[in-house]
């Protein structure tokens, strides 16, 4: 006889066993969506200016979202699209030689970016035009973003990324 499991185990495997979503399950004119249970997730980093940090902060921001429970590519997508606009924006007009980044999405889906950049000064929405080379990354993220502001050196910005 085999030793009945515990209940959380058997959630775990359940969930390990039940696609991402089961999409509209009609019964009789009703239907029923599941959705993945998020936990939440967080990860900060400090780096110099080089560009190229910008690459691996966008890999964190996968790795962050992915862990709390995001499986949607598109989602996924729009945090490193955030993060990448902040942190390209902390490297490229930042008076600093260190960034920190912090990211934090918590059981809800409330993601919170926040780019330190050491220095005064701070992001304004610009009006780009057709041939300007610059000024669309904040329209991106004001975009994008539930919010998004500058407090002390640091510029923040939060995103809703619920579970699908
Ligand atoms: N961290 C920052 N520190 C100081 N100024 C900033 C910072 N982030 C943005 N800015 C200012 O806000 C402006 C608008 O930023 P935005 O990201 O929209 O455009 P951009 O960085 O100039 O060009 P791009 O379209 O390539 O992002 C910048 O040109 C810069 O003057
Ligand atoms: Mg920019």
């Amino acid at each position: 006889m085999h030793p009945t499991p515990p209940a959380q185990r058997v959630t775990a495997l359940l969930f390990r066993r039940l696609p991402a979503r089961l999409d509209t399950i009609p019964a009789d004119g009703e239907t029923a969506t599941w959705r993945r249970p998020m936990r939440s997730a967080h990860a900060e980093m400090s780096f110099d200016t080089d560009p190229r940090r910008v690459e691996a902060a966008r890999r964190v921001t996968a790795a962050v979202v992915g862990r709390a429970g995001v499986r949607d590519r598109d989602v996924v997508g729009t945090v490193q699209l955030l993060v990448s606009e902040i942190v390209t924006n902390a490297i490229v007009h930042g008076n600093t030689n260190s960034v920190s980044f912090q990211l934090t999405c918590d059981a809800a889906g409330d993601v919170l970016i926040e780019v330190d950049d050491h220095s005064s000064g701070g992001p304004e929405v610009r009006e780009a035009g057709p041939d300007d080379e610059g000024g669309r990354g904040m329209q991106l993220v004001s975009f994008f973003a539930r919010d998004w502001g500058r407090k002390g050196s640091c510029t923040w910005c939060t995103f809703t990324a619920r579970s699908s």
